[in-house]
Parts: C-alpha cells; sequence; structure tokens
C-alpha cells in the first residue's frame, strides 16, 4: 500500500435553461432526426445573460463539498483557512470569466475555502482528467492532503449562433469530485494515468482570436474568428484512436483486461465515438456509460457530469472498476483507473 489520492465526493450543477433539438431546429437548418442520429444528443443546457463559468463550478464545488462530508469525509482542518474543507482547488476550463486572472481563486473565494492554492488547467474536453492527474500527484507528493477538482465549461457563450455543427452539440455545465489522501487498496484510490497531446493538430478544435498571437497584431479579429471552431471529421477519428489507445495503455499498466472493466466514463462527445471506443477495446455497450443525450457536450464538465448521473441511477456502484477516459482540444487525451467508493453525488441543491 501506498499513498494514493482517494476519491470521496461527487457533485453537478447545469444552468436552469434546457434548449432541445427542436428549439435549435426552428432557429437552424437542422432537426431532431438528424442531430439524434448523427450525435446521440437531445437536449442540452445553457447560461442565462450573466451567468458565467465560476457560477456553474461554484455551484459543483460545493455539491461535491456536501457529499464528501455526508459519507463521513467532513473535514475540520482549518488551517487553510475559514471553514476550509479542502487545501486545493483546480479548476479545468476553456472558458474562464476571463482571460484574466485564471478562474479559480474566485471560485475557492466564493466556496469560502480561505487562501488555499486554486489555479486554472486548460485542456478543453481532456481539461477534468488533467486537473484529475495534478490534483492527484500533488495529494500523493504530500504538497495537498484535500482537493476539490472541477470541470466547468459554458461553450455557448462562444459558440457561432449560426453554426448547425457546434450549437447541436455543445452545452453548459460544471461536475466536481474530492479527493483525500489515503491507501492505494481503498475504493476510490486513483490507480493511474495516462496523459498526452499532440499540437500539430491545434487548428483542428480552436477559438483563433482572443490569445497573444492574434492581438500582437493591432488589427482587429477576423469575421467569425472570436468563435470556437472545430473540424468534426478528423476529429471524430482523432477521438476515437486516442481515447482507445490511452485506455489500452492505462489498463496495461494498472494490469486490467477490458473484459475485467465495469464502467468506461468517456468523454461523452458523440455516441457514435462512445461506441467505436468501446468496439476498439472490445467492451460490450452495457460496459459504457452513456448520459450526453440529456446534456450535450459539455466539455470539461462532461467526465464528472457523466459520473454523478451513472452514480445516482445505480449504473455504477461501488467496486466496479472503472476507467475515465478524455479527448479534446489542443489535441489532448487522458485516462484514470479507479474502483468505484461508495459516494453519494450531489447534483441538487
Ligand atoms: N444538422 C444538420 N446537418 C448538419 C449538422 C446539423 N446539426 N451538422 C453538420 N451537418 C451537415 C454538415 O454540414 C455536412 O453537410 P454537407 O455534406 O452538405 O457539407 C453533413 O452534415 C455531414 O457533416 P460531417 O461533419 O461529415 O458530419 P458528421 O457525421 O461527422 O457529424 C459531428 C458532425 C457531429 C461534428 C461529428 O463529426 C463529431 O461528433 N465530431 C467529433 C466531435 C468531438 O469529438 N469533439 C470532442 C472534442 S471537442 C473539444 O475538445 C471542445
Amino acid at each position: 500500500m501506498s499513498r494514493a489520492a482517494v476519491v470521496c465526493g461527487l457533485g453537478g450543477a447545469l444552468p436552469a435553461t434546457a434548449v432541445t433539438n427542436e428549439e435549435l431546429a426552428a432557429q437552424l437548418d437542422t432537426s431532431d432526426q438528424w442531430i439524434r442520429t448523427r450525435t446521440g444528443i437531445g437536449l442540452r443546457y445553457v447560461v442565462a445573460p450573466g451567468e458565467s463559468t465560476s457560477d456553474l463550478a461554484v455551484a459543483a464545488g460545493e455539491r461535491a463539498l456536501e457529499s464528501a462530508r455526508r459519507k463521513g469525509g467532513s473535514h475540520t482542518d482549518t488551517t487553510a483557512g475559514a471553514g476550509a474543507d479542502v487545501d486545493l482547488v483546480v479548476l479545468a476550463t476553456s472558458t474562464p470569466d476571463r482571460p484574466c486572472p485564471g478562474t479559480a481563486p474566485g471560485v475557492a473565494h466564493r466556496l469560502g475555502l480561505g487562501t488555499v492554492p486554486a489555479f486554472d488547467v486548460a485542456a478543453v474536453c481532456t481539461g477534468f482528467v488533467y486537473a484529475l492527474a495534478t490534483a492527484a500527484s500533488m495529494i500523493t507528493a504530500g504538497v495537498a492532503e484535500r482537493a476539490l477538482v472541477i470541470g466547468a465549461d459554458t461553450f455557448s457563450t462562444i459558440l457561432d449562433p449560426v453554426d448547425r455543427t457546434t450549437r447541436a452539440i455543445f452545452g453548459d455545465g460544471a461536475g466536481a469530485v474530492v479527493l483525500r489522501a489515503g491507501e492505494s487498496g481503498e475504493p476510490g484510490a486513483l490507480l493511474g494515468f495516462d496523459l498526452g497531446s499532440d499540437g500539430s493538430g491545434a487548428d483542428l478544435i480552436t477559438v483563433r482570436a482572443g490569445g497573444s498571437r492574434q492581438r500582437s497584431t493591432g488589427e482587429p479579429p477576423a469575421e467569425g474568428d472570436q468563435f470556437f471552431a472545430m473540424e468534426g471529421r478528423p476529429v471524430f477519428t482523432e477521438a476515437v484512436i486516442n481515447m482507445s489507445e490511452s485506455s489500452q495503455r492505462l489498463l496495461d499498466r494498472v494490469g486490467w483486461t477490458p473484459g475485467d472493466l465495469d464502467k468506461v466514463v468517456a468523454h461523452q462527445a458523440n455516441v457514435r465515438i462512445l461506441h467505436a471506443v468501446g468496439e476498439q477495446l472490445g467492451l460490450e455497450d452495457k460496459q459504457i456509460v452513456v448520459n450526453l443525450d440529456r446534456v450535450g457536450n459539455t466539455v470539461a464538465a462532461s467526465i464528472p457530469l457523466a459520473l454523478s448521473d451513472a452514480a445516482a441511477e445505480g449504473d455504477l456502484v461501488p467496486g466496479h472498476r472503472v476507467v475515465l477516459t478524455g479527448f479534446g482540444g489542443g489535441l489532448t487525451w487522458g485516462s484514470a483507473a479507479l474502483v468505484w467508493p461508495d459516494i453519494e453525488p450531489v447534483t441538487q441543491s
């Protein structure tokens, strides 16, 4: 047994406004039938005017902390600040409230976590797995004892309103887990990670304007460059290859076979991608968690929201062997393995 980071709380938050496929079809040249058959998505949620990523992150963070308290994971160490439940906050997002400063310190402040270290991680749809690996490594290194890891994004704020391809797919949301220091043999212990990137594909998933490259020209952004852009077909192929290969590398490292797995919780991009990853790994449909029909692709929130839904519905139960796997802009990919712990997700206040 060795020191490990252990998942002990789980929460999720969605904005109030749901957008159906029919509502999109009333605004764009698309249909419920196209969206369902090509993506598997039926519904997504969007923030209200004035609502931002940090608002969703705070809601999900509060709920994950509440979830950790419910199963005896409460913590009274206040050395990090008044009322501190954790001594580290890592927030995965590609839609920060502002380009500068990071969004995490404000989230930690609003959660009443005092002066804990708090920073953002930007790895687009892989952000949650990267953030989890970062926080887990800080716990195993003894830098932190308890961490709040949040994935939150509001892609509705960066989509081109007339782009049917992206508006059909993306939704807003946030999900969070609490990690505590524990032992590698405990349920919930993060057993290993596989992380990677390929910057040669940076242009496949991008917002062209708004960064130093564009601003240093002194010219205003070209029309449309402020919006998110994605080349769907190559991204589809890369997502299947990299989530499958990353999962397999991790399984080899952990010493599990695909047959040992109870659930794969993959980034919820497209149901056809999820089935293709399952096929590559030789998995049955029942091993693959799907919740994108209800929330769409929520970017960094995707994996923790899928975990929350699966755990709340009893599809994911204590003792299940689980692999999380993500793929996104960068390009980036990453996977994590754990045995599911006895926790109660909190998705409503
Ligand atoms: N409604 C109707 N037609 C549409 C829609 C829509 N919502 N979206 C695209 N189409 C059209 C296209 O315009 C195209 O029309 P054309 O043939 O006249 O040019 C046709 O459908 C086929 O387009 P494709 O892009 O080839 O469609 P595909 O079946 O590949 O589906 C999709 C597109 C859903 C984007 C798919 O490629 C996909 O899921 N890609 C991967 C997305 C992903 O994994 N993202 C994860 C990372 S994202 C991140 O990190 C933020």
